[in-house]
């Protein structure tokens, strides 16, 4: 396949053709206009942005699409949405078919939202791990579209679940690629420490990446960043464990983060923030002044950490609802870490990009020479762009094969009465 007339990301107007042979990118040169008429297999780009796809860094698949069952949240707090989602399982919703019907359709808003690669946490602590095994079929079954990294996630704690810590261990026999852990949600800080060792001895047994949902808690006593990035260092798993979600950073004031964010440093932890999630979730119950309960984005990102944003949900007890399109979420991230300066508008999309690939541990990503051929075209010139008019995606490539392709919309072509020749 050949794109032609395709724009780059960092490379201002300038068109590109791009060449792929046998999955992967062959060549990336300067557009030679109408040389390639004639071959079958061209794609016109026509000036839209090819770009690698995006990734969601966070996302709970096996939780998709089942809002309201058995009943909707009133309160709008993580911790009435934990006990919901336990009714939910007691009630026995979970199926393979459930699981596997529900998670299809949210992999499929995503992939049409631009997304090639998605790190989905599955809950671990149901005795039967019927999630984890539908959602790893799921895995099997959309290798076509996307790729899924599925992490081991003990929704209800690891010591603080009936035999926790055999499932988790059961859940990475089974196939899980990550460890994954919640010690916030343990019953004292005592058993919040000892859950994260746990995670990091099971990481070290299967030579597995690390991503704990930690300190997603309206508390800025809960202090396991700390924990995670001293056992990172500690263990040689430098720049191997993601932290996510980190609500709690939004409380903690700048004499404890004058002391953290060089241990964060020193970890190279990861991040993969949740912007519109935890805006729903976060905050409730506070006085003045708010505290909104996101992670403090500009502060990392300006530490040097890697910082990736998730959907985190879609259409769950947690966040009612969400499809996967990691541009709004990039928005509300930009906008609650007061985030729209020029410099970082005109390489907003590394937050859902490269970065998340960082995070997944993806060394082939990429639009260059010699990597997996995996790309979407981006009606955008360029990131703000992409930002800016929320650009639609017009085509999906994997392994150098079309996934899918969608017609440009023409938005204010379609609309002749609106121009501005007829007034007066
Ligand atoms: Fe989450």
């Amino acid at each position: 396949m050949l794109i032609t007339d395709a724009r780059l990301r960092h490379h201002g107007d300038t068109l590109h053709d791009v060449e792929i042979t046998g999955g992967l990118f062959t060549s990336v040169t300067p557009a030679t206009g109408t040389a390639n008429r004639g071959r079958q297999d061209v794609l016109d780009a026509d000036g839209a942005l090819l770009t690698a796809p995006f990734v969601d860094a966070h996302v709970h698949l096996d939780y998709a699409n089942t809002v309201g069952q058995p009943r909707h949240n009133t309160s709008g707090t993580l911790f009435e949405a934990i006990d919901i989602w336990a009714d939910h399982k007691a009630q026995g919703y979970v199926t393979r078919e459930s699981v596997l019907e529900n998670a299809a359709t949210a992999v499929r808003a995503e992939v049409g939202n631009g997304v090639g690669f998605l790190r989905t946490h599955v809950d671990v602590t149901d005795p039967a791990l019927t999630a984890l095994d539908a959602v790893l079929e799921l895995k099997d079954r959309v290798r076509d579209w996307c790729h899924l990294q599925v992490i081991a996630f003990p929704q209800n704690g690891i010591l603080a679940s009936p035999g926790g810590e055999e499932l988790l261990a059961e859940a990475m026999r089974r196939g899980a690629d990550v460890v994954g852990g919640i010690p916030h949600f343990e019953r004292s800080r005592e058993a919040g420490v000892a859950s994260l060792r746990h995670v990091f001895d099971l990481a070290e047994r299967h030579d597995a990446l690390i991503d704990v949902h930690c300190d997603e808690i309206d508390d800025d006593q809960s202090r396991f960043l700390e924990v995670m990035a001293e056992l990172t260092v500690e263990r040689g798993l430098v720049g191997r464990v993601t932290a996510s979600h980190a609500v709690a950073m939004a409380y903690y004031g700048p004499g404890y983060m004058a002391k953290l964010v060089p241990k964060l440093v020193q970890a190279q932890m990861r991040f993969a923030v949740n912007p519109t999630e935890n805006l729903q979730l976060q905050g409730w119950g506070q006085s003045a002044p708010m505290a909104r309960g996101v992670a403090p984005i500009g502060q990392l990102d300006a530490a040097g950490l890697n910082v990736a944003m998730g959907q985190d949900s879609i259409a769950d007890p947690w966040y009612p609802i969400g499809e996967g399109d990691l541009l709004r979420v990039l928005e509300s991230g930009l906008h609650v870490g007061h985030l729209l300066s020029e410099p970082v508008l005109q390489r907003c999309l590394d937050f859902i990009s490269d970065n998340g690939a960082r995070n997944m541990g993806l060394e082939d990503y990429g639009v260059r020479v010699g990597t997996p051929a995996d790309a979407i075209l981006l009606d955008a010139r360029d990131d703000k762009d992409a930002l800016w008019h929320h650009a639609d995606v017009l085509a999906s490539i994997r392994g150098g094969r079309t996934v899918f392709r969608r017609p440009r919309r023409g938005f204010l072509e379609a609309m002749p009465g609106l121009t501005v020749s007829d007034a007066g």
